[in-house]
């Protein structure tokens, strides 16, 4: 898969810290059990339906199923998932998250949603920039990379307020070969922000 890190072995998982990131109009925090109602809602929204990966069924028992498998995927540097949240009500407003940990590299893929009621608020770009802007200082991370369909021009929007550069990236083999090919976004930590 990934290769080795150079001296022998293959490289360690990377396991990032858990952050406490709040902005003016977000905090992110790890995801509860009790969050898979919100979940539920948002993995039945047909915008969100049509650009993300949804579980079938997208009900309470896949939410709180997923929910329980964040902090061993954390534990174990295969992924790190953030709720977003609305700081004055606590409410649970979207997600950002950190896929694809690549030890070797030293990189990840971020990805995002926002619920349909707070979208237009600046929330995503604000909550995206605070995962990036924390994996690139604080973690082992030295690039961060995202995966965005090109008619997707809000998510384009997101990925430029948190730093992010459109890259040229080598077609990786797909399952849809004829698909559309996703526009590629990248932050290096040398990078100024
Ligand atoms: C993409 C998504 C997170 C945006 O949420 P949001 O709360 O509206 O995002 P923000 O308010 O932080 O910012 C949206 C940006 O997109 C811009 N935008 C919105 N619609 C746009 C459009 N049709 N064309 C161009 N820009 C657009 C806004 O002007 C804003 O830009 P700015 O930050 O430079 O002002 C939300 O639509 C969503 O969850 N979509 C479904 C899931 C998804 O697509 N995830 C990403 C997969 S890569």
């Amino acid at each position: 898969m990934s290769g080795g890190s150079g001296s022998g072995g293959p490289a360690a998982p990377m396991v990032l810290p858990v952050p406490d990131l709040a902005g003016p109009t977000t905090r992110l925090r790890p995801w509860r059990v009790t969050d898979a109602p919100a979940l539920v809602a948002a993995w039945r929204d047909p915008v969100i339906g049509d650009r993300l990966i949804v579980p079938e069924p997208a009900d309470e028992a896949s939410a709180a199923s997923w929910i329980s498998q964040r902090e061993r995927a954390w534990a174990d540097g295969r992924s790190v998932d953030l709720a977003v949240t609305d700081p004055p009500s606590g409410t649970v407003i979207g997600e950002v998250g950190l896929s694809a940990l690549d030890p070797v590299r030293r990189a990840a893929l971020v990805g995002w949603w926002i619920a349909e009621d707070w979208r237009g608020q600046g929330r995503a770009g604000e909550a995206v920039r605070l995962v990036v802007d924390w994996a690139l200082s604080e973690g082992p991370l030295e690039a961060v990379m995202a995966e965005i369909a090109a008619d997707n021009p809000a998510s384009v929007a997101v990925a430029r307020r948190a730093g992010l550069r459109r890259v040229q990236a080598p077609r990786k083999p797909s399952r849809e070969p004829d698909g559309p090919r996703p526009l590629v976004f990248a932050r290096t930590r040398t990078e100024g922000c």
